[in-house]
Order: structure tokens, then sequence, then C-alpha cells
């Protein structure tokens, strides 16, 4: 018998044994089916990429190499504040799926996909989500704010990616206004926002908060080469996309709930790979050249044109590139 929620059973069995054998007759009582359904299962789980050692008398093992999503080791020393936490193997989008839910789901929840089908970017491009390879997640938050100062939620959450990466890893990735994370000048995260709005008071009923990270070195198809990487592309350190969900949850939980105070906005000043800089600004239809002055309490981007005349830009349509 084969079917994906025995087969997602024994991944679960096994990934709770990492790295030791469990007997095939074990497995099979565990999930009342019998050592042959377990050993076809076993064999669709090696089909599809997950290293699994099978030997006589031992039984089945679970490498540790293989990076499986786990909801218990997520859980361990996680902030409260994430009180719902779904795993799953594949999905179009995580944005897209907590919007399909936002009524019936509170501040705190989270989704996380081992890939997305339908990986979103800003201005409607597309976030590669291949299989394994790295975290792609949404949280959905129901601020306080009005939609004027929703542009601080992705600026806490780059802040969060990159202390995350930093702390982890001891490399120092810089932030690309308004929603990019970028070590080596190639992009490795980027954030997707989206809100919905009460429309008499501008005021955010809930928004969504998607982070993508690249982590693991993967061939990535050729246009994308050019311009993203992954983290373990610069580093020989090896953690576990859970200990990474782990610390960028916490530490965008802690900017989150000093967002008034503005905590996050000094160490995304310090780490801007604009600020001070000279940029392309790319709106709908035409672009210009100016020099970023400053990035404000609202994580606007305050900007001189080159007939120095000051403009305060927000997110919105608009893009970015260093000159
Ligand atoms: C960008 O590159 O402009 C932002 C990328 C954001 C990607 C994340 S992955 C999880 C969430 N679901 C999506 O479809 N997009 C975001």
């Amino acid at each position: 018998m084969y079917n994906k929620f025995m087969k997602n059973k024994i991944l679960q069995i096994l990934n709770q044994n990492i790295d030791t054998y469990i007997s095939g007759e074990e497995i099979s009582k565990m999930l009342s089916i019998s050592r042959a359904a377990v050993w076809k299962n076993i064999k669709k789980l090696k089909e599809e990429g997950y290293e699994i050692l099978s030997t006589t008398n031992k039984g089945y093992c679970l490498c540790d190499t293989n990076d499986i999503l786990s909801l218990s080791e997520i859980q361990k020393e996680l902030s409260s504040f994430y009180k719902k936490i779904d795993i799953v193997d594949s999905i179009d989008s995580t944005n897209e799926e907590l919007k399909r839910n936002a009524s019936i789901l509170e501040e705190g929840y989270v989704l996380i996909s081992n890939r997305q089908e339908k990986g979103k970017g800003r201005n409607n491009r597309i976030f590669h989500s291949p299989k394994q390879e790295g975290i792609y997640m949404s949280i959905l938050l129901r601020p306080k704010l009005s939609i004027t100062h929703s542009l601080k939620l992705t600026a806490c959450a780059s802040v969060a990616i990159y202390e995350s990466i930093k702390n982890l890893y001891q490399l120092s990735p810089k932030i690309k206004w308004v929603n990019d994370v970028y070590l080596h000048d190639k992009k490795i995260a980027g954030i997707l926002c989206e809100a919905s709005i009460e429309v008499n008071t501008a005021n955010v009923e809930y928004m969504i908060v998607g982070i993508g990270i690249n982590v693991h070195d993967y061939e990535m198809p050729t246009d994308l080469k050019e311009i993203a990487t992954c983290i373990e592309t610069y580093s020989d350190q090896k953690h576990s996309r859970n200990e990474i969900i782990k610390e960028v949850l916490n530490t965008f939980d802690k900017y989150y709930t000093e967002i008034d105070a503005n905590t996050f906005l000094p160490i995304y000043k310090e780490n801007s790979s604009v600020l001070f800089q000279d940029i392309l600004v790319y709106e709908k239809d035409f672009s210009y050249s100016a020099h970023v002055l400053d990035i404000d309490e609202n994580a606007n981007l305050i900007i001189q044109k080159e007939d120095k005349t000051i403009e305060v830009l927000n997110a919105k349509e608009i893009s970015i590139r260093k000159k």
C-alpha cells in the first residue's frame, strides 16, 4: 500500500529517530500496516530524494543530511507569540494560502512549505522555491497600524533575516531597501508583505509577512544565477532550516513587539546597501537617478534627485538599483 498519508507518517517516524535505525517491523506495528507497505513507502521516499539507509536486520535510518522540516524542532524555545504553525510539503504560495484563510487565522499563525509551486515576489515576479533547498514561510499579523506605517514590518523582517544569518553563519549580509537581503551583491532572501486594509480608516486589518531564504547550495536556473545566491555558497557551516526558521521567527517577534520604539531602525540603516549611495529609481513607466540621503522612522527612503529636489519613497510599485 502506498499513499501520501502513510508516506508522511513514515517520514515523521524516521525523522523522530534521525540517524538511528528503526526496524520495518516496528514501523509496521506503529502504523498497523504490513512490512511490505512500509518498504513500498520507503522506496517512494527514496525516489523523492530522501537519503534513507536500509540494512537487513537493522531496518531503516534517515540520514541527518536530509534537512527535514520538523514542527517539534522549530517549536523548541520558540517565542509564545507563534501559537500555531503548520508545515506542508507543497503549496502554490504560502502568502496566497494565508490570504485564502485570513478570516479564520489568529495573529502569530505561521505556514511553512517545503516548496512552492508559484512562489511570488514583489511586482509580480516569481520567487523560485525548489523543494528542500530554502525557507518559504508566511506569518499572519494583525498589527494596530495605519497602512502608512506598514513598511516598518518589511524592515523588521529584513533585520530579522540579517541578524539570523549573521549570528548563525558569521556572515554580513546587506539589506537592500525595501525587501531584499543580499550577500556579495546577490540576493539570498526576499520579503513580500501583503495587507488587507479597512477602507474607511486605512488601518491594517491583517498583514501577511512572506519570507523566502535561499539556504542550500543548489543548481539555480541560469537567469537566476546572475542575480541570486544561497547562504551555503558562502559558508561551510551547516544549519538546519528548522534552526534558521526558529532564529528568524524569534528575532522578528522581538522587533515586532518593539515596533513603536523603532529598535529595528539603527540596524536597518547600518546594514543598508543603499544608504548614502547613488541609485536608479524605477517607477511604472520611467526611471531616474537619485542619491539616498536617509531612511526615515517609517522605513521610507529619502532621496535627492538630480534637480536637487527631495522626495520620500515608500514601496508601492517602485524598485531601485544601485548605480
Ligand atoms: C521578493 O523577492 O520580491 C520577495 C520574495 C518573497 C518570497 C516569499 S516565500 C514565502 C512567501 N510566499 C510567497 O509566495 N512569497 C513569499
